[in-house]
């Protein structure tokens, strides 16, 4: 039996290298099927996707992904217009979505809310974001993205840039990060550093350096993943204004960066990124998103398939 069959993906603290490597395997595989062999994996299977935050990106990939592999999606993309409205407690809806569905997707404001809903869910969770806490299927992404456009992972100098208190892909790509060799430059405004609470566990995985200057490392970085900061976690306004801009990609910080290196951004990009950028060689956000929907198709034929595909 294929291992990742009817399991929930709610941390990518759940996935060793091995299971990473997989999950990269079966995505080349299913870039290569035409797409009639491809529509055979998840043909007749249904995802329900529920979410109580906006998203562009991870809902439609969801939603072409399923479609692409010969499944059919169902959902909720704005609670105003569900029971949620009328006082339905996320259980019900849970409980409810797993009835219409084989595999259910979930975007919430709260940590922990994926965890919860696997609980009481009896068809399999993937977290699509819950609150600052983590976006596993992101960090399969962004993983991906960096072995494909890098050939490998480990070895790499990899910076990490902008909201890094409160941008719940850091602390996916973090943990993701771990399970490799690599050597992590977290680079932030000092009031957007990680959090105290999960330096431990992140030190734990891997070594990194913290520092608020971008220009301290630039010309060593293999990948530079910058990170909107995340206007809606502030508590206050007032402290958002003080961090907003902080770091601007532009085309004169490219000029000191390696010639081969990535910059990737898990999108929305606000001013973080110029314009300037998306059409040099180093700027690979479009195809990081476009390797999204291919690692979600491969996540998905595996958790609805017994023996894989
Ligand atoms: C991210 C998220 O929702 O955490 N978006 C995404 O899924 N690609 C990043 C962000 O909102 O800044």
């Amino acid at each position: 039996m294929n291992e990742f069959y009817q399991k929930d993906t709610i941390s990518i603290k759940d996935f060793n290298k091995e299971q990473l490597e997989k999950v990269f395997t079966s995505t080349d595989k299913i870039m290569q099927l035409d797409p009639s062999d491809r529509r055979e994996i998840c043909k007749g299977k249904t995802l329900a996707y529920l979410f109580y935050e906006p998203s562009t990106r991870t809902r439609l990939s969801f939603d072409s992904a399923m479609a692409s592999i010969g499944g059919n999606s169902l959902g909720i993309a704005d609670t105003n217009s569900s029971s949620t409205q009328k006082g339905e407690s996320l259980a019900d809806t849970v409980r409810m979505m797993s009835i219409y569905s084989d595999v259910l997707v979930l975007r919430h404001t709260l940590d922990g809310s994926s965890r919860f809903a696997a609980e009481v869910s009896n068809k399999p969770v993937i977290n699509a974001g819950s609150g600052t806490e983590e976006h596993p299927t992101q960090a399969i992404q962004d993983l991906f993205t960096i072995k494909k456009e890098k050939k490998k992972i480990d070895g790499l100098k990899i910076g990490i840039v902008g909201d890094l208190k409160y941008g719940r892909t850091v602390y996916s790509l973090l943990y993701g990060l771990g399970n490799y060799d690599v050597d992590v430059r977290l680079i932030s405004p000092e009031s957007l550093r990680i959090r105290s609470d999960s330096t431990y566990e992140i030190k734990q995985r891997l070594d990194y350096t913290e520092s608020t200057n971008i220009e301290e490392h630039i010309d060593e970085l293999d990948v530079l993943y910058v990170t909107r900061i995340q206007k809606e976690r502030f508590p206050d306004e007032e402290e958002y204004l003080k961090v907003k801009g902080s770091y601007v990609v532009g085309l004169d910080l490219l000029k000191q960066m390696k010639e081969d290196s990535i910059i990737l951004h898990p999108l929305p990009r606000i001013d973080e990124i110029s314009t300037d950028i998306d059409k040099t060689k180093n700027a690979k956000y479009f195809e990081q998103a476009e390797y999204g929907k291919h690692t979600r198709a491969a996540l998905l034929g595996l958790t609805l398939n017994e023996n894989g595909f």
